[in-house]
């Protein structure tokens, strides 16, 4: 046990607004711990200002583009003035993209690599050579990072290849993470969080996308297709936000790397590395939903329209 996520710790959450990022402050909050909050929709950040401020948290929120460098600097810079050290770090905010991989635009790939892989970067940029000084300075100091990626930084499920893409890179960046903090500290922790599909407005994501990064062309049938798939699936989800960030918390505690909401999920983890170890081709994720792929392709078919 450490006192990362105890009482007058201090945690950076970005995407505060929103799913995740509020439960990590909520929970945060009553935690006791002192909040920087970040997020690029401001009503929805204020949003949680006003409701960790409700529960006694002492926080600030700061309005922050995560794909923007600079800005991510200014927040470290922020945090800094107002509570000194970091503690918990959460690298969180994030967006989806949906399609068949060689319909999506170059500013799909841009907007969605810039907010899921450049914000993690960025984030361990500003944050972890303070946190390295920190632990330098006091022997009793602890921290820990959270980078959120997701089951899709595990398996790669079709018609969702920038999202895919842009998972896989936090998951590979977060375990080299990992054994680069190993070399240096033992005060530094990380973990990479791995949700299943789970009620939150990921599936809505395209509220915050930059008028710059916007698509000119409309949506593809297939982009349609995939959009009403993961809403239904975000939609349905049996766990829920406030429990996931409960089991993140809880794996902050116990220093354990690797967090997947759904473990029966991981079912597809497994094959995907038998299959890579026995130099097969990927790992079928309709392998027991047949009736799945059949419905899918029918409907990049048309039929039903
Ligand atoms: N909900 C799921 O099923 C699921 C599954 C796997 C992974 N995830 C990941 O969880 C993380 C949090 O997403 P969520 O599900 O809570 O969705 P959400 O949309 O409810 O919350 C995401 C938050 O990030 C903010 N954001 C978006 N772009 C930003 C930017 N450029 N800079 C700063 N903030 C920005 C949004 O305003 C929003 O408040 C994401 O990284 C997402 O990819 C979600």
């Amino acid at each position: 046990m450490n006192d990362v996520v105890g009482k007058g710790s201090v945690a950076v959450i970005t995407g505060a607004g929103s799913g995740f990022g509020r439960e990590f402050a909520l929970l945060g909050a009553r935690r006791g711990l002192r909040l920087v909050l970040a997020d690029v929709q401001a009503d929805a950040l204020q949003s949680t200002l006003a409701e960790v401020t409700a529960l006694g948290a002492e926080a600030i929120a700061r309005a922050v583009d995560v794909a923007d460098a600079a800005q991510v600097d200014a927040l470290a810079a922020a945090t800094r003035l107002r509570f000194g050290r970091v503690h918990a770090l959460f690298n969180n905010a994030g967006v989806g993209s949906a399609g068949l991989v060689w319909e999506n635009s170059l500013r799909d790939w841009q907007w969605t690599l810039g907010v899921n892989l450049m914000g993690v970067i960025h984030g361990l940029r500003a944050f972890v050579p303070a946190m390295l000084d920190a632990a330098a300075a006091d022997p009793h100091y602890r921290a820990h990072i959270v980078n959120t990626a997701s089951m899709a930084g595990i398996v790669n499920p079709p018609l969702s290849g920038v999202y895919n893409v842009s998972k896989h890179a936090v998951v590979a960046l977060s375990e080299t993470l990992h054994h680069d903090l190993a070399l240096v500290t033992a005060q530094v922790h990380c973990s990479v969080l791995c949700p299943h599909y789970v009620s939150t407005g990921i599936h809505v994501s395209q509220r915050n996308r930059p008028a710059s990064l916007a698509n000119d062309a409309p949506a593809t049938r297939a982009q349609r297709v995939a959009q009403a798939l993961v809403e239904k699936a975000v939609t349905s989800g049996k766990v829920s936000a406030a429990e996931v960030a409960g089991m993140t918390f809880d794996a902050i505690e116990q220093q354990r790397f690797y967090i997947a909401s759904h473990p029966q999920a991981l079912v597809g983890a497994r094959a995907r590395a038998e299959r890579i170890v026995a130099q097969q081709g990927p790992y079928d994720p309709f392998a027991e939903r047949e009736g799945l792929r059949d419905s899918l392709r029918a409907a990049l078919a048309g039929q039903g329209d």
